[in-house]
C-alpha cells in the first residue's frame, strides 16, 4: 500500500539549541514544503530583531508579539499542509500557544538533547538569544518547561545524529502515522 504523508503542518519545538531551525529546513526541503521561522516571522511583524523587543519591551513583550505571530500563522489558510515551522523555544511553554495549536490540529515534533549539549549548541551558532546569556537562568528554564514540551505529539531524541538523519526520522514518523492522525 503506498504510504502517504500527514497534510497536517508540521511543527518544531524544543529547548534553544535543539536544532529547531536546521532540522526545520531540511525537513522542509524533504518534504517538498515550505520553510518557516516564527522567531524571522515576529522580526518581519515587528521591524526589529528579538534581542530589541527584549530590550524594549521585556520578556512579557516578546510573548505578546511571539503569541500573535503564530495565531496570525495558524488563522492563514494560504500555508496549510505546505509548511513546516520552527517555532522559538518558549512558545510550546505557554498554555495560551499549545491550546491554539492544538486547536489548529498542528503535529508538534519536540527535538531532545540534553542541558549540556544545547549549551554547547547555543555557544556555537550565531543566534543572539537574551535568555542563553545567563547559565542558571538557562537551565532553570529547562527544567520549567520540561513538562510542557512532553506534550508534544511527537519526540525525536537529537543526540549524536546529524541534522539529516533527525529530518529522515521526522519523515518516517510523519510517514507512519495512521490515516485517522494524518488528515
Ligand atoms: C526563546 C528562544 C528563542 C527566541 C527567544 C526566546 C526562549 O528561539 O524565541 O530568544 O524563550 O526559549 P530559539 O529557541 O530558536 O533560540
Amino acid at each position: 500500500m503506498a504510504r502517504t504523508l500527514s497534510t497536517r503542518r508540521v511543527f518544531l519545538i524544543g529547548f534553544m539549541g535543539a536544532g529547531k531551525s536546521s532540522v526545520g529546513r531540511a525537513l522542509a526541503s524533504r518534504l517538498g514544503r515550505q520553510f518557516c521561522d516564527l522567531d524571522q516571522l515576529i522580526e518581519k511583524r515587528e521591524g526589529r530583531t528579538v534581542a530589541e523587543i527584549f530590550a524594549e519591551r521585556e520578556e512579557a513583550g516578546f510573548r505578546a508579539a511571539e503569541t500573535q505571530a503564530l495565531e496570525e500563522l495558524l488563522q492563514d489558510p494560504a500555508g496549510k499542509g505546505d509548511l513546516v515551522i520552527a517555532l522559538g523555544g518558549g512558545t510550546f511553554a505557554q498554555a495560551q500557544n499549545r491550546r491554539a495549536l492544538e486547536e489548529a490540529e498542528a503535529i508538534t515534533v519536540l527535538l531532545e538533547a540534553p542541558l549540556d549539549e544545547l549549551r554547547k549548541r547555543c555557544t556555537a551558532d550565531e543566534t543572539v538569544r537574551p535568555l542563553a546569556a545567563d547559565q542558571e537562568r538557562f537551565a532553570r528554564l529547562y527544567e520549567e518547561r520540561l513538562a510542557a514540551y512532553q506534550m508534544a505529539t511527537h519526540k525525536v531524541n537529537t543526540m549524536g545524529k546529524t541534522v539529516e538523519k533527525v529530518a529522515q526520522e521526522i519523515v518516517g514518523i510523519l510517514t507512519s502515522m495512521t490515516p485517522e492522525s494524518r488528515r
